[in-house]
């Protein structure tokens, strides 16, 4: 074995062991800047490696490669906003499946007319990574398409679409099992044809799902991505793409399930329930309906009642991510804890419209970690809470969750804010959340809504504490 194959070999080990000590350190809110900044090292280790093990003039466009995508991510990270990050990850997850199609493409043509060529095992590996990268592909750019509302986020859907897909998706299989079964060089004209197939499955795929169902999808193209890429390394013999690939098609199986878990709905509803246009378009009700019983308040109002509290529960959503509001939220938080009043913050794991899209935000603004609470954690809190105050979230706090079985969203678990005292919910207007449904919340006696831009109402609501 050369010195070459050695360092590299070593290289590789501290990257994945820069991998999953990163993932593990993502665990927790307090470890997991740490966390990233590791598996950032992890990834340059891997880089450079590579650059490394191909000394010579291959390392050049590998070089170059490195410092042309590392200045794209770099000023892409810096320029992205919070709410733009789904599309983001979409965009990238997009190019992993992207670059794993490439890399079996090269090497089904590189094998071609070789010992290799006749190996089912080498020709499967090469088949399916390539399905599996295009399909991952088109698929994260359709979803970015529709996250960046550069096409409509709405469920694309026409009659017999289903039969449609599945023809394509036979053709696709049918020309896989074609190419492993029939080695030899007139193949060669099958594998762009395959590429073709897969490509068009992956949008095809994506374009019957709502815009708002994204984040769902983008995870479950996420674990399709590692799947292929961890099939690359068997096809190219690196057990730092087999380990990687097997790491990010695990986490994103287990998003996956666990977002299903939390809005309480079957990846099979998510994938072909043509739900979630969006949200928020549509008076909650529809026409004439919605609720009617509601009670508006004022800032001055909420201040009192804040003020005098002692005990706050923030309850954000996704109207705190698009006003921007948390940097307001944690100047209010902090003028309440001036005058003694204990705020923490409920967290519920689909609030917002990504995982941790709550937890991000409010670390972004240094509100501190262990004022976070879970949603288990949270729920026992309600009862003996003073004031919940709901900033811009809808759909986590339905308690139609709980007891309305033909709801939607009958099962999802929810935050049990309708158990505080007294509950404010800062909103612009009857508007639906994600789900487009009624919110019975609203209606209760011990809710008030305070109409609003979110961040302007906190604001109203932080100078009005500090006046008392
Ligand atoms: P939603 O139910 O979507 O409600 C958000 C509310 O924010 C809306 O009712 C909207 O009312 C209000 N809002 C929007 N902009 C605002 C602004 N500038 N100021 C004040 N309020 C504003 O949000 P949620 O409670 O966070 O629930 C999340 C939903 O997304 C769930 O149904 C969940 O299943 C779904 N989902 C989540 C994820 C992840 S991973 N988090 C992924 C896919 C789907 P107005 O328009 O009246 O202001």
């Amino acid at each position: 074995m050369s010195v070459l194959t050695i360092v590299g070999a070593v290289g590789d080990l501290v990257a994945i062991a820069c991998f999953i000590q990163g993932l593990i350190l993502l665990n927790a809110p307090a470890t997991a800047r740490a966390g990233n900044r590791l598996a950032m090292a992890g990834m340059a280790i891997a880089l450079i490696f590579a650059a490394w093990q191909t000394l010579g003039a291959a390392a050049v466009p590998i070089v170059v490669g490195i410092v042309v995508g590392g200045a794209i991510g770099v000023v892409a990270a810096m320029r992205v906003k919070m709410t733009a990050m789904p599309q983001m990850v979409a965009l990238y997850n997009g190019a992993g499946g992207g670059a794993a199609a490439l890399v079996s493409t090269v090497e089904f043509y590189h094998i071609l007319g070789t010992a290799a060529e006749g190996d089912p095992v080498v020709r499967v590996s090469l088949v399916l990574s390539a399905i599996i990268g295009c399909i991952s592909f088109t698929g994260s750019i359709i979803a970015f398409l529709k996250l960046q509302e550069l096409m409509t986020g709405r469920p694309i859907t026409y009659p017999g679409q289903q039969v449609v897909n599945a023809i394509v998706a036979l053709a696709v299989a049918g020309l896989a099992v074609w190419l492993v079964a029939l080695a030899g060089a007139e193949t060669w004209w099958c594998f762009p044809l395959l590429l073709v197939l897969a490509c068009a499955l992956g949008s095809l795929f994506v374009l019957p799902i709502g815009g708002a169902d994204m984040p769902v999808v983008i995870s479950l193209l996420n674990s399709f991505t590692g799947l292929a890429v961890a099939i690359t390394g068997f096809e190219i013999g690196s057990s730092l793409l087999i380990i990687c690939g097997a790491l990010v098609g695990a986490s994103g199986t287990l998003l996956t399930v666990l977002m299903g878990r939390a809005m309480n709905r079957p990846l099979t509803n998510v994938l072909f329930g043509a739900f979630g246009s969006g949200g928020g378009s549509e008076p909650a009700g529809g026409a004439g309906g919605g609720p009617q019983n509601v009670k508006s308040t004022t800032a001055d109002d909420v201040a009192i009642m804040l003020a005098y509290a002692q005990k706050v529960m923030i309850v954000p959503g996704y109207g705190m991510a698009v006003a921007q509001a948390q940097h307001s939220v944690k100047a209010l938080a902090d003028q309440l804890e001036k005058r003694g009043v204990k705020v923490s913050y409920a967290i519920h794991p689909v609030a917002g419209r990504m995982p941790g899209h709550m937890n991000v935000l409010l670390a972004e603004a240094n509100v501190p970690y262990p004022a976070l609470l879970d949603m288990e954690d949270a729920n026992p809190e309600f009862p003996t809470t003073d004031v919940a105050l709901v900033i811009g979230a809808n759909d986590v706090t339905n308690p139609a969750a709980r007891n309305v079985t033909s709801s939607p969203i009958y099962g999802m678990p929810i935050l049990d804010v309708d158990k505080a005292g007294n509950v404010i919910v800062l909103k612009r207007s009857m508007r639906s959340g994600f789900a487009g449904i009624e919110n019975p919340l609203y209606e209760m006696d011990n809710t008030s809504m305070l109409f609003g831009d979110a961040k302007a109402s906190v604001d109203e609501l932080t100078a009005a504490v500090k006046a008392l």
